[in-house]
């Protein structure tokens, strides 16, 4: 279903609606205009990280850690040792690509987390995953160029190539028409989150994945794959990687296959320390240099330096179980939650790792766009589909987020939830 209101909000000159930026077009101004990109963008993701610091509203709607379980004391540690290691270092510019001890480091816990052979010639370190998908953008978009991508599709990426203007062919992970091959020889990569996807929780089966890698290898395109949701698993591990399943086929030399692969420490850890990295071949990671060096010159050396102290104590390991068991209870109290209260106007799977719940609305009368304000009334925030499709495609499901709230917190979000579902039907259906 295309949404006509989402339409009107594109347009600057009509209602700027909900996600709209406030881009302070004054029509008598002779100033001049703002760039085309900023027309078909909108500012969700501001407003949730906004939301995240209300008190009085329940956010459902970012995808943020739950701030109470921060490893703060280990991180108060591993600055000050950092600092006293790194010295002055730590507060310089550094190397456009990263902290050398670093890249070094990720280097070798990738190389034994997903069974490759990888070398600090393989890593740029960058502000966040985020940062990883804008350089990317830089360095493989062109105007018009083909992106293939699952169908909803993290909003970020979007947000990310928005000023390159791609254009979008939904990524069918089965492949039923048997066209997968020949829409990426459109293409010029397929991006994908094939480990709880955000929006939808999904894990990918390996048969897809390998499936996948078959039809990027034949039709020559890069894969780029995003993987900040990996340690975050409640019902068994997730499978493996692309870039597993593809250091798998190579022999035992230097990484240099077509698969980008993106993590980051902010869901493992803390996203405050704006700490992610991209893993490829070395030549593609020498573009992606020279478009990050353009982005931010360095990025924060402070950070790295801590990052780096936080890898040397292993305190990933730790603190994701602590933070599995944590996020499991809270999924399975938001679930059972929603079963009682929403199940009426909602169906959805359990996902089986990652932050995200996907519901999808069973009453065809229910648009999450319109649903979204009265939600806000009720001073309860999701994140509505429409923004996780490039042109806002479908507005008729939703993303809860579970790993913010104490699970009371959670319960009471979708009761109000369900409150809001009742008055826009009555009123508004
Ligand atoms: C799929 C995906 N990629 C990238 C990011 C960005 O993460 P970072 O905090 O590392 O920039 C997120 C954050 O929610 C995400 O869900």
């Amino acid at each position: 279903m295309i949404s006509s209101s989402r339409a009107m909000r594109c347009a600057v000159s009509v209602d700027p609606g909900e996600f709209m930026p406030q881009l302070d077009i004054d029509p008598s101004s002779n100033r001049p205009a703002y760039a085309r990109w900023l027309r078909h963008s909108n500012d969700i993701t501001q407003q949730f990280l906004a939301i995240g610091g209300m008190a009085d509203f329940i956010s459902l709607g970012g995808g943020l850690p739950a701030a109470e379980l921060y490893p703060l004391k280990a991180i108060q540690s591993a600055t000050e040792r950092a600092l006293s290691h790194w010295g002055t270092q730590a507060l310089e510019y550094g190397p456009v690509e990263g902290l050398p001890a670093l890249r070094d480091a990720i280097a070798q816990r990738m190389s034994k987390r997903l069974k490759g052979r990888f070398t600090s010639d393989n890593v740029i370190i960058t502000s966040g995953a985020m940062q990883s998908l804008e350089i990317i953008g830089k360095v493989l978009i062109d105007r018009g160029d083909c992106v293939v991508t699952q169908h909803p599709t993290y909003v970020g990426a979007l947000d990310a190539w928005r000023a390159r203007e791609p254009t979008y062919v939904p990524l069918d992970w089965r492949d039923r028409q048997g066209t997968l091959c020949s829409d990426l020889r459109q293409s010029k990569f397929v991006y994908a989150v094939p480990n709880y996807s955000n929006p939808t929780g999904v894990l990918v089966p390996t048969s897809e994945r390998v499936h996948l890698l078959a039809c990027a290898a034949r039709a020559g395109v890069w894969v780029l794959e995003d993987d900040p949701y990996c340690a975050l698993h409640y019902d068994g591990p997730a499978e493996p990687a692309l870039m597993t399943l593809d250091c798998a086929g190579l022999g035992g030399g230097a990484y240099a296959g077509p698969v980008i692969y993106l993590g980051t420490l902010s869901k493992s850890i803390a996203p405050g320390l704006r700490v992610g990295w991209a893993l490829a071949d070395a030549s593609m990671i020498r573009m992606l240099t020279l478009a990050k060096m353009a982005s931010d010159l360095s990025g924060s050396m402070f950070s790295q330096a801590v990052a780096w102290q936080l890898l040397q104590d292993d305190i990933e390991s730790s603190h994701c179980v602590r933070i599995v068991s944590a996020y499991r209870e809270r999924r399975d109290a938001l679930c059972a939650q929603a079963r009682a209260e929403l199940s009426e106007w909602f169906e959805w799977e359990v996902p089986p790792g990652g932050m995200f719940v996907w519901m999808r609305a069973r009453d065809p009368r229910i648009d999450t766009d319109v649903l979204y304000r009265f939600a806000k009334e009720e001073k309860v925030a999701f994140v509505p589909s429409s923004v996780f499709y490039h042109a806002g495609q479908l507005n008729n499901a939703m993303r809860l987020n579970f790993t913010r709230g104490a699970p009371a917190q959670l319960r009471e979000g979708v009761s109000r939830l369900a409150r809001a579902v009742r008055r826009y039907l009555n009123n508004h259906a």
